[in-house]
């Protein structure tokens, strides 16, 4: 992972490999933001200017490169763009900040060291600095770079071997108050939270040959025990002993068998319990119901909700929140084969309730409804689920934003603030009860598919049957925005997003 320092001294005296600097798009040209005092001055307080010639116009995003004059120790000076100037008594918005120092952070791949000048005065500016220059430094390079590489860095020339570059190696925030305490906690948050985001990235990333229901399960445990989380794993047998038809009949048609596991963070001052439930399909074939060539491809990110909760839970721990945390992460391979099962068989759920698989492709909400029904017995004050779980939410929302459906009107408007906090797009959806009679079965309590209309809406009404009475419940689908096959931008690589994490975190907080 990138490493990071936070330094009072200024950019113009620091050894690095270059320094970045904000700009803004202003009526008459690009305008250097503070924080680049230094920088400028250097330019004899003509950076703009220069910056202007070569193009630059401080539009979100954009990053310009130019030599250093004399008087900078770092060769090479980074203006990134932040997007419009704030108004008269406005602060650089948050989000504005972290894509910024994500796209600076990507153009730095393959450098040692580099110092951020952006306007970073608050804790808050410094965290969204911190956290979108940790983002935009991920890179997966597991596979790459021939079979020495392993993943690791050569030290060398900045680049794996034989591979790509590797991320930018250390972020140095300069101007910052350090010895702030604020400052300092918010640095620290950042960088717990950003090595997890990173870290479900890399789960998200790795390809579903290796990473398998028992391997997730395997990743769980280690770090449970090194953050101090209690965890439980259900294998087959276990499953097939506690009757949680859902998961084993998702799980039936892989010779990977499925897994339930239990995280759970405790704080002995807790008050409150947040239950997290991520769907963890390692791949989704679509089974029997086979999913067609040009939509299975990527289908090795039908986990990043239990990869979002896992992380989730993991960050609480690291942060030492004041609240209990468990996450449920519902894993199984989604696999066609004679022993899968087939569209027609019935389900015997978890809850007693029976489902007639009408679509073996509709898999997430199977998987996710045991879980949501074992979470349930522990009774916690809310449970939020987390799943990649239709493609009809991507037709509603788009690649970038994930929907919310709750049982609560209350609590989905407070995730997705919280989410608009953390710099997720996200958007409320309702749960219509006209949409639950399409899901009416002759043969069982419930098909496992109705309208297509609505089909998102339609999933959330499947698993809202499994929840308990009485018991606060949001449903995140994430199925866009968790995995990006576009160009990078700001903070978000190519592949695994890390989707939702963030918003969780701050929920757990704010508890
Ligand atoms: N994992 C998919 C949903 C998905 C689609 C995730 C695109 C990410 C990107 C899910 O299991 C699925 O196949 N859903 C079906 C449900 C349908 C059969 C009722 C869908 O959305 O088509
Ligand atoms: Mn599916
Ligand atoms: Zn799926």
């Amino acid at each position: 992972m990138t490493a990071l320092t936070l330094s009072t001294s200024g950019a113009a005296s620091l050894r690095a490999d270059a320094i970045v600097v904000g700009i803004a798009k202003g009526a008459k040209g690009p305008v250097v933001a503070p924080g680049a005092e230094a920088v400028d001055k250097a330019f004899d307080g003509k950076l703009g200017s220069v910056l202007e010639t070569l193009g630059a116009s401080g539009a979100e995003g954009e990053v310009t490169k130019v030599p250093s004059p004399a008087g900078l120790k770092a060769p090479v000076v980074l203006a990134v763009g932040l997007g419009p100037v704030p108004g008269k008594d406005d602060s650089y918005g948050t989000e504005p900040l972290r894509r910024a120092a994500g796209s600076a952070a990507r153009a730095l791949s393959g450098r040692k060291k580099a110092a951020f000048a952006l306007p970073a005065e608050s804790a808050e500016a410094v965290e969204a600095v911190a956290e979108g220059a940790l983002l935009g430094a991920y890179a997966f390079l597991a596979y790459q770079g021939g079979e020495n590489n392993g993943g690791g860095r050569n030290g060398g020339n900045g680049k794996a071997e034989n591979g790509p570059k590797l991320p930018l190696g250390e972020v140095l925030l300069v101007g910052t108050k350090s010895r702030d305490k604020a400052v300092k906690a918010a640095a620290d948050r950042a960088i717990a939270l950003t090595e997890e985001v990173n870290r479900a990235r890399d789960l998200v990333n790795t390809p579903p040959n290796d990473l398998t229901p028992e391997a997730f399960a395997a990743v769980a445990t280690a770090a449970g025990k090194e953050n101090g989380i209690k965890v439980q794993v259900l294998d087959e047998k276990a499953l097939a002993k506690g009757g949680y038809g859902g998961i084993l009949g998702v799980g039936q048609g892989s010779a990977n068998p499925p897994r339930l596991v239990r995280l759970s963070y405790t704080h002995p001052d807790a008050e409150k319990t947040l239950a997290l439930v991520g769907k963890g399909i390692t791949y989704d074939s679509g089974g029997i119901s086979l999913k067609p060539a040009g939509h299975n491809e990527t289908m090795k990110c039908d986990m990043s909700g239990a990869a979002a909760v896992f992380a989730a839970v993991v960050t609480a721990a690291r942060l030492g929140l004041t609240v209990n945390v468990t996450g449920w992460l519902a894993l199984a391979e989604n696999m066609p084969s004679g022993s899968a099962t087939r569209p027609g068989d019935v389900l015997r759920m978890y809850s007693g309730k029976t489902v007639e698989v009408l679509n073996t492709d509709a898999e997430g909400r199977l998987v996710l409804a045991d879980a949501l029904t074992r979470a349930c017995e522990e009774k916690p004050d809310a449970i939020v689920d987390v799943a990649t779980l239709t493609g009809a939410m991507v037709l509603a929302l788009g690649n970038r934003t994930f929907g919310i459906m709750a049982n609560d009107d209350a609590f989905r408007t407070t995730i997705h603030e919280l989410a608009e906090e953390a710099g997720e797009a996200s958007w409320p959806m309702p749960l219509p009860a006209d949409l639950r009679k399409g899901m009416d079965s002759p043969t069982a309590d419930i098909a496992n598919m109705g309208e297509r209309m609505g089909g998102g809406l339609v999933a959330g009404l499947f698993l809202k049957e499994f929840i308990a009475e009485g018991i606060t419940w949001a449903h995140l689908d994430i199925a866009g925005p968790a995995f990006h096959e576009g160009a990078p931008y700001g903070y978000t690589p190519k592949g695994g997003t890390g989707s939702a994490i963030r918003t969780l975190v701050k929920l757990a907080e704010s508890f």
